[in-house]
């Protein structure tokens, strides 16, 4: 098997009497596919805020490449090759889709948006847009304005984006919430077709969607991990059943 790239030891974030995440341990090899499943505040976009930089784990010990990134800046953390799309829209809506990539090139965000002024990409900034734009299936929106596009086309936009700066590893938070059925199948085949090289961890709500992307499932539930396994082990597990498969979305209290 593959090194390990990405390692968690013992990962807990606390919230003052809140595990949001507690003891999470796992290891990520260098091309593999993982689902995180479970139930809504299981503790699965904390742990991605863990992974990422956007907070910072109050136990254990997470690693890239056998260094510890535990307390290391988002910045830092995306440099290395850590990359995400968010659970919630984060495009700018009036700008075209080149130029919303372009932006993510350039790693400008919203603080210096004012500052920017559009203009064309090099050389190099064109042949990652033309890479990032031909994986998403997104040729043909190059020039249309984001608010033109469709919500699946926008969601499409941000995995674009997120694969600008040639990540290693990239965590998908429910790329797929809120999509039509049509628009579901496109998403999936854009993740599916992804390089295989490029290591993805992705929490989704629809099962049978992710079942299909991943090579090993890890199951949540409140902040720690119940169940891990291959995708068919997943579909028969009876703990799994019990707490998340078949229960409709919002429909439990926590
Ligand atoms: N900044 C925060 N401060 C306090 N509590 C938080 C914070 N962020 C998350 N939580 C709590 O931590 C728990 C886990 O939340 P999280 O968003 O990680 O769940 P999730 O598994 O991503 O859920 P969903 O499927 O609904 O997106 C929830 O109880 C949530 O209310
Ligand atoms: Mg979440």
């Amino acid at each position: 098997m593959s090194a390990v790239l990405l390692q968690l030891n013992q990962v807990g974030v606390h919230f003052g009497a809140l595990k949001a995440v507690d003891q999470v341990s796992f290891d990520l090899h260098a091309g593999e596919r993982v689902a995180i499943l479970g139930p809504n505040g299981a503790g699965k976009t904390t742990l991605f805020n863990a992974i990422t930089g956007m907070t910072i784990a109050t136990t254990g010990d997470i690693r890239f490449s056998a260094k510890s990134i535990t307390k290391a800046s988002p910045n830092h953390r995306a440099e290395l090759g850590i990359a995400r799309t968010f659970q919630i829209t984060n495009l700018f809506f009036g700008l075209s889709v080149e130029d919303n990539l372009l932006l993510a090139i350039r790693g400008l965000r919203r603080s210096k948006f004012s500052f920017w002024r559009s203009n064309q990409p090099n050389t190099n900034e064109e042949s990652i847009i033309e890479s990032a734009l031909s994986r998403c299936h997104l040729d043909q929106q190059r020039h249309t304005l984001v608010k033109d596009i469709s919500y699946g086309e926008q969601r499409q936009l941000e995995l674009a984006m997120s694969l600008t700066s040639s990540p290693r590893v990239l965590l998908l938070d429910e790329p797929a919430a809120g999509l039509s059925p049509a628009e579901r199948v496109v998403m999936a085949q854009v993740i599916q077709a992804l390089p295989r090289e490029l290591a993805l961890i992705l929490i989704e709500h629809d099962i049978e969607l992710a079942l299909g992307l991943v090579d090993r499932v890890i199951c949540m539930y409140q902040g720690s991990i119940l169940v891990e396994g291959k995708p068919d082990e997943i579909r028969g597990n009876q703990q799994v059943q019990e707490i998340y498969l078949g229960k409709p979305r919002h429909a439990r209290s926590h």
